[in-house]
Parts: structure tokens; sequence; C-alpha cells
């Protein structure tokens, strides 16, 4: 059921943009039953590298940049490359040219170039309750599960569509029925640092597949934990939220149904994602750098050189703050590079390195199923161990 304002730009009354948007959000809609659509008050586009739009999706967004714009605050999740230093990162110039279009393109359509999938550490912060539409995984399981606020994981036509119309199908994560725990896990381990959440994460989506889970027995879970958590669940699970005890805002019964993760568990995960490999590229900061990252990576490397190729990502605006801090100049310093507005998963790395080392499990996944690397999973103190290993 649309509203007189639903139908008129389903009806080609606000553009040929709006038009197709609203015909993509109501097939949707459809497909999955919604009642109705509901207001969105931000939207995040997935789908922002070249290297995954090719040129139809680039003649796409130009095509609906011509009469288009956004409604609501819209971000943009990684592109190919960093936007400002892509020549040292190795990017080709073809690659480059064709990125600076797809970039444009979202520009003239309204869209914040944030190039991020960590917009909540840079101010984009939905409250508790509020209806988005997200479609950066790891950001789509922090924003549901940390901060209690409601999205699907959008795919990037859809996510672009909410964001011209203001408006996302009433169905899934958006309703409370379907936000209810159907498992719970008792956590029978000790987990401590980024890469063991993203282990534990592993070990838990395994054993609860698609069912949305309680977690219970996480004592305490830092920012940054968290996060790649958030990352690595979804990653590993067909489940795009998660409850934990003590974290997750929303009071929720507790499943019926139990299942343990033991330590046994976790070191199993962290095997998993360990191959014997001579690493030849460390990269740090997926999901994006947080500050905390930035001043831990800049005090391991004070005074010290990489001996590989080592990318810290983040977003251009963390990089700024951390450069008035003095951060920035004790990385660089060192060799190491602050890569912004990309990460290893959508960058053009295939066949540029052989191994990889990284804290992220979720990286570990991109890296092997997108890049073909081999990997080797560590701590992020290992990890900087590694790039300054002769
Ligand atoms: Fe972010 Fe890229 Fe990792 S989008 S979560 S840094 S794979």
């Amino acid at each position: 059921m649309l509203a007189k304002d639903e139908r008129e730009m389903l009806d080609g009354k606000q553009g040929k943009a709006c038009q197709k948007s609203m015909e993509i959000l109501t097939a949707l809609g459809e497909i999955f039953g919604a009642e109705r659509l509901v207001p969105v008050n931000s939207v995040q586009i997935a789908g922002v590298s070249y290297h995954n739009l090719g040129d139809a999706g680039l003649e796409f967004l130009e095509d609906l940049a011509k009469d288009g714009k956004v409604r609501v605050k819209t971000m943009l999740n990684p592109a190919g490359m960093d936007l400002e230093n892509w020549k040292d990162t190795g990017i080709p110039e073809e690659f480059a040219a064709k990125q600076v279009k797809v970039i444009e393109a979202f520009r003239n359509l309204g869209v914040t170039i944030s190039c991020t999938c960590t917009p909540y550490l840079i101010g984009y912060n939905p409250k508790r309750g509020e209806h988005i539409s997200w479609s950066e995984s790891s950001a789509v399981c922090f924003s549901n599960s940390v901060i209690g606020a409601r999205t699907n994981k959008e795919g990037g036509p859809s996510a672009l569509a909410a964001a011209i119309t203001g408006r996302t199908p009433f169905y899934g994560l958006h309703l409370d029925a379907n936000r209810a725990p159907k498992v719970t896990v008792d956590v029978q381990a000790n987990v401590r640092g980024e890469h063991e959440f993203g282990a534990l994460a592993l070990a838990i989506g395994k054993k609860t597949k698609e069912k949305i889970p309680f977690i219970r027995g996480v004592k305490k879970a830092s920012l940054e934990e968290l996060k790649s958590f958030s990352a690595s669940f979804p990653t590993y699970s067909g489940a795009a939220m998660f409850h934990m005890e003590g974290i997750t805002p929303n009071l929720v019964p507790v499943p019926e149904e139990k299942i343990a993760v033991t330590q046994k568990d976790v070191e199993d995960a962290i095997k998993f994602l360990n191959d014997e490999c001579e690493v030849d590229f460390v990269s740090v900061g997926c999901p994006h750098c947080s500050m905390n990252e930035m001043e831990r990576i800049a005090s391991l490397l004070r005074g010290r050189k990489v001996s590989k190729e080592t990318w810290i990502t983040t977003s251009r605006q963390m990089k700024s703050e951390a450069d008035k801090r003095g951060l920035i100049k004790i990385i660089e310093a060192s060799g190491a590079k602050i890569v912004c507005d990309t990460c290893l998963a959508v960058a053009p790395l295939k066949g540029r390195f052989k191994a990889i080392a990284t804290n992220s499990a979720k990286g570990c996944y991109y890296g092997r199923g997108s890049n073909g690397f081999k990997t080797r999973f560590m701590s992020l103190e290992d990890c900087i161990k590694e790039a300054t290993k002769l």
C-alpha cells in the first residue's frame, strides 16, 4: 500500500530517477511481502568500487544522476582506491579514471563521499530504533546489534533507491518479530582483542547459521572488539544481527534452544584462518580503523621500519583527526601506508600479493575469496611485528 507521495514517485511525477527507484523498492517489497514502505533517516551504499560495478554499473549511476538527488543523509562504503593517493598504492591509471567517474556520479546525486565501512566512528550514528537503509554487512550488523537501529542488509541498488526516495520496504529486520533471537549461545571461552572477537564470531556464526543468536558469557567488549565481531559474524553466518547480553540495547526473551561455543571452537576458528605461508602484505583496518587503533599502531611503529607492503586502512576523516594528533607522521615514517577510502577487499589487488597478514576474520575471507591470497590471522600487535620483521 503506497502513500500519495510514493504513488506519485512510482507514476513518474517526481522524475525518472524517483520512478526507477520506486520500481526497485516496490518490486522488493512484493518479493518479501512488505505491507508498506517506511521512511529512513540515513542510507549507506556499498558497491562503490569500479572493480565490482564495471561499466554497466557506472552507466546506471550516471543515468540516475541526470535527474536524481538523494533525499536523506547518504554515505558511501569504501571505493576501489584511495581517492587522493591512488598512485602510491599501485592502482592502474585506467582503473583510477573509471573510479573517479563513479565517485562523480555519486557526488552529482548528492551523496556524501565518505567511503568508509565505519560511518558510526565518524559521526554518522543512527539512533536506537531508527529505520535506516545500510548496505555494508559489518556496519549493518553493528548498527542493528550494538546501536539498536533497524536495517536489512541492502544491496547497492536498493540502498540507492532508498536514498533517492527516502523510503525502504517495511520487512525483515525493520519488524520486531524478525529481530527476535532464535538460539541461545553460551560462550565458554575467554576472548580478548579484535582478532579473537572475530574468531569467536566465526565460531558462533558457523553453528547458528541463519538464526539470530542471543549470546551470553561475553564479560566485556570494547568498541573495536565489537566492530570486529560485527564484521566477522555476518561473513560466516546467514544473519545480519546478533543480540549480546549487556551490549544489545533491546530486551528480548532468551531462546530455549541452546548451544555452547567453547575455547576449542575459538582455537579451531583461529587455525582455520591461518595458512602455511610467507607473508608479503600486511593489512590492518578491516573494518576501517578507529582512533584507538591508530594510536596503538603509531606507538608500535614509532622509530621502526616496515619490511613489506603494509596498509593501515581507515576513513579520510579519521586520518585527518589522527594527523592533528601527530600519528600519521609516525606511521608514515615507518614506510607503512595509511590508505583511505578503500580496503583489501574492494581494491584491485589480485595477483599483486601472495599472502596477507591481518587481524580481521572478515579480511581473511575476502583476502582468500576475492584475491586468492593465503592468510595469516593474528592480533594487531603481531601484524605490526610481522610488518617490521626482517
Ligand atoms: Fe570494511 Fe572492506 Fe573490511 S569494507 S569491513 S575494510 S572488507
